[in-house]
C-alpha cells in the first residue's frame, strides 16, 4: 500500500492522468495534480478523490515546459506534502501534421511539453529521490515513439525521446533504489482522441480489437509503482498494435 506517500501525477486533471491519480489514490497515495488550464476539471478530479479514497490530495497550475514554474511548483509539493516518492510525467499534447507543412513552433511546442517537460519536473525532483533513496518515475509515452506515425513527426519524436530519457535516468538512478520507466499507450478513449474519425479503421489494425481505456493505462501505472525490480522498460498498452 502506498499510504504516506505523495505522487505527483503531471496532467492529472483528465483523461489518462486523472485514471492514473485516481488509481494510485485507491491504493492510499496522497495526490499532487499538475495541470496546464482547467481549474474547474483539475479541481473536480481533486475533490473525488479525496471523497472516494480519503488521501490528501492538492491542484497546482503549472506549465511544465517552463523549467523555473516546475521548479517553483516542485517546491511547492513538498512544502505541502512533505516528499514526493511517485512523479507521473503525463502531461501531453498533440499538434498534428504532415512535416512538408509543419511549422516550427508547432514542432518545438509538442517537444517543450512532452519532452522537455518531462525533464523539467524529474531535474527538480531528482535531488530527493536521491536523498530519500527511494522513488517512482513514470514517463507515459506512446506507440507513436516506438513505431512512429504518419502526421505525427513532433509528437513521435517527443515520445521517442521519453524513451531514451527513461533509459538514461533509470541507469543514473538506480543505485539509488529509484526506478524510472515508460508507458507505451495504443489508441486510448480520451479527449485526445475522442474526435478522431477512423476509428473502426483503427480498431482492426489492433489485435486484441479494441480501443483501450484510460483505466487500462492506470492499471500499468499501479503495476510499475509496485514493482521494485522493474527499470528501464517500456511497457506497452496497445492491445497489441506494436508487437
Ligand atoms: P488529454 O489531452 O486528455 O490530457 C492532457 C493533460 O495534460 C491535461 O490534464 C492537461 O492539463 C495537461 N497538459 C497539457 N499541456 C500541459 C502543460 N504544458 N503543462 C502541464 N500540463 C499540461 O490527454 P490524454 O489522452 O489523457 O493523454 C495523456 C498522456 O498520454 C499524454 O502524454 C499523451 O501523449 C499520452 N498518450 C495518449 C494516448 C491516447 O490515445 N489518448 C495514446 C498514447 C499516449
Amino acid at each position: 500500500m502506498l499510504n504516506g506517500k505523495t505522487a505527483v501525477v503531471t496532467g492529472g486533471s483528465r483523461g489518462i492522468g486523472a485514471a492514473v491519480a485516481r488509481k494510485l489514490a485507491s491504493k492510499g497515495a496522497d495526490i499532487a495534480i499538475v495541470y496546464s488550464s482547467d481549474d474547474n476539471a483539475a479541481m473536480t478530479v481533486c475533490e473525488e478523490i479525496k471523497k472516494d479514497f480519503s488521501v490528501n490530495c492538492r491542484t497546482y497550475r503549472c506549465d511544465v515546459s517552463d523549467f523555473e514554474e516546475a521548479k517553483k511548483t516542485v517546491t511547492a509539493i513538498k512544502n505541502n506534502f512533505g516528499s514526493i516518492y511517485i512523479l507521473v510525467n503525463n502531461a501531453g499534447i498533440t499538434r498534428d501534421g504532415l512535416c512538408a507543412m509543419m511549422s516550427e513552433e508547432d514542432f518545438s511546442r509538442v517537444i517543450d511539453v512532452n519532452l522537455v517537460g518531462a525533464f523539467n519536473m524529474i531535474r527538480h525532483c531528482i535531488a530527493g529521490f536521491i536523498r530519500q533513496r527511494g522513488g517512482r518515475i513514470i514517463n507515459i509515452s506512446s506507440v507513436s515513439g516506438i513505431m512512429g506515425n504518419a502526421g505525427q513527426a513532433n509528437y513521435s519524436a517527443s515520445k521517442a525521446g521519453l524513451i531514451g530519457l527513461t533509459k538514461s535516468i533509470a541507469r543514473e538512478l538506480a543505485p539509488r533504489g529509484v526506478t524510472c520507466n515508460a508507458i507505451a499507450p495504443g489508441f486510448i478513449l480520451t479527449d485526445m482522441t475522442k474526435d478522431m474519425a477512423q476509428q473502426d479503421e483503427i480498431k482492426a489494425r489492433i489485435p486484441l480489437g479494441s480501443i483501450g481505456s484510460a483505466e487500462d493505462v492506470a492499471c500499468a501505472a499501479a503495476f510499475l509503482v509496485e514493482a521494485s525490480y522493474v527499470t528501464g522498460e517500456v511497457l506497452r498498452v496497445d492491445g497489441g498494435l506494436a508487437m
